[in-house]
């Protein structure tokens, strides 16, 4: 209880009313849920337990890390198990419909799991719940759900919890916008050697089958000196990877006070000391200036990794999906980048399925993908998202339909990122190694800066680390390769020493 977020809520005197000021009123609420999580596993004889599913993007996986940090400080041990949890939250994801399904599916089991148990909690949150129809559709059929809130009071979770702690009552407190940002509240983070960090919330592009702009609200930059703290305070924690977050960072800083560009933003967070990686998602072609790909070429520490959305390659489809580019400008971006930084590993997303996209249009895609030659592409079928203008478009097309073109366009990705995974075979590249190999512990697994993934006999000690690595084979979406000795290259303290592929301690 020592670190500077249990000295906060220590400092909280509950014989008060809670202070009105974030986020103080958290600490305070945190410290309230302390004592009647306490008393409860005082009854039970044991620490209560909470497991937390993130469903979505790497924004909700950054939400549930908060989560996390108010659960931890409010006196619940985390536990993988969803069976022996106490308490269940789901933070949910609304970008596709069967994101949905696999919530409600979900939902299933876990009201039979409280019929067992009937002190189980649940909690339901994130963009699912900003969705219209889903909080009067849980609160018929799904009255077992303890607490549900939103994308918008996140920051608010202790002091929902405490309500939920104190209530037999479901509780369901949704927002329709905020135009907060509350700092300094305390984070659990996942891996000790790499995290994101929101650069900004919300989303104004208003792209016509996205609801995203509906469940994450409009568009707000954090403060650029709040990032760079919190960036320091990570790499003095150990972090030497961070991933900068927003719907659209190319856009980030122009609605601030004192506007700031992202590509400035990346200038400055290169020259925190200690940080060795910077990658950032997702990237909107339309906003992709020069600036940022002159900085991109001259940093040693942007991964030379950009995901940027594509979508589809027809003029006339992007033009209905509000996308504000045409085939020809996104090629000519991606020409210009390649052409400054040739290493660039290119990612991207397609949709297959728009209303009134018909097979000649997937055939401009297709295109797209051959000219650009996309080191990755996540590939989606349209689901139509109510209250979006692309589900109101009368000329929807059925999925059944769109199968044929769906598949044709996969296999064209999967060759095209094949053979660009190719050119790298027998290349030395760094990587982070991330984990021990789930098929055999004596393997690690490293990203690569492309982040693509090589798996490599090494010692478990080294996770968190950067290493060298040889990139042997290459099996199509990943390498298996052999490390180099990287004191040279990186000054490192040498860990031992590399014979017939063992490495020696
Ligand atoms: N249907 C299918 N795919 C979608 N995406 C966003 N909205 C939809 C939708 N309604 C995809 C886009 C986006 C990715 C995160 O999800 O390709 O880039
Ligand atoms: Fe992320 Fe969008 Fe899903 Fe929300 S709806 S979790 S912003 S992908």
């Amino acid at each position: 209880m020592n670190d500077e977020y249990s000295k906060r809520i220590e400092a909280q005197d509950l014989t008060k009313e809670p202070p009105t000021e974030e986020p103080d009123r958290q600490y305070y609420f945190m410290k309230k849920c302390r004592e009647i999580v306490k008393k409860k596993s005082e009854e039970l004889g044991r620490p209560l337990t909470c497991n937390l599913t993130s469903f979505g993007c790497q924004m909700n996986a950054r939400d549930s890390e908060k989560l996390c940090g108010v659960l931890e400080k409010a006196g619940y041990e985390l536990t993988d198990s969803e069976e022996e949890a106490d308490f269940i939250v789901y933070n949910t994801c609304t970008v596709r419909d069967n994101a949905d399904q696999r919530v409600y599916g979900r939902l299933g089991h876990l009201n039979s799991l409280k019929k067992q148990k009937p002190h189980l909690k649940i909690a339901l949150c994130g963009c699912m719940m900003q969705e219209p129809g889903v909080i009067e559709k849980l609160q018929k059929s799904y009255r077992f759900v303890d607490l549900i809130f939103g994308t918008h009071n996140l920051f608010r979770f202790a002091q929902l919890l405490s309500a939920m702690l104190a209530s037999e009552d479901m509780i369901v407190d949704i927002w329709e916008k905020t135009d907060e940002i509350v700092e300094e509240l305390p984070v659990k983070r996942k891996y000790f050697y790499k995290s994101g960090v929101n650069i900004m919330f919300g989303c104004d592009n208003f792209c016509s089958y996205c609801i995203v702009p509906y469940v994450r609200g409009r568009e707000r930059s954090r403060e650029p000196e709040e990032i760079l703290c919190e960036i320091e305070k990570l790499v003095e924690d150990g972090v030497i990877e961070i991933m900068l977050l927003g719907q659209n960072v190319n856009s980030y800083g122009k609605n601030l006070e004192h506007p700031i560009s992202f590509a400035e933003l990346l200038r400055r967070v290169e020259k925190i000391e200690g940080l060795r990686r910077i990658r950032f998602m997702t990237s909107h072609p339309k906003d992709l200036s020069d600036e940022l790909i002159e900085v991109m070429q001259h940093s040693t520490k942007i991964c030379r990794h950009l995901h940027l959305p594509l979508q589809a390659g027809s003029n006339r489809i992007l033009q209905a999906m509000n996308r504000r580019y045409t085939k020809e400008t996104y090629l000519a971006l991606v020409e210009r980048i390649r052409h400054a930084i040739p290493d660039m590993a290119i990612t991207t997303d397609i949709i297959v399925g728009f209303p009134g996209e018909t097979p000649a249009d997937v055939e401009e895609t297709i295109d797209v993908v051959r000219k650009v030659q996309f080191d990755n592409a996540f590939t989606f079928i349209y689901s139509p998202r109510t209250g979006t203008p692309a589900a109101a478009m009368e000329n929807q097309v059925p999925p059944e339909s769109v199968h044929e073109s769906f598949d044709k366009l996969l296999l064209e990705v999967q060759k095209t990122a094949k053979s660009r995974a190719a050119l790298l075979e027998g290349k030395v590249m760094e990587a982070l190694v991330e984990g021990v190999n789930e098929q055999d512990p004596a393997f690690v697994t490293g990203r690569l800066g492309n982040n693509m993934l090589v798996h490599f006999r090494a010692d478990r000690r080294l996770i968190g680390k950067t290493v060298m690595v040889v990139l042997d084979t290459c099996h199509g979406f990943y390498y298996t390769g052999r490390m180099v000795d990287w004191t040279s290259q990186t000054g490192h303290t040498r860990l031992g020493k590399m014979v017939d592929n063992q490495w020696l301690n």
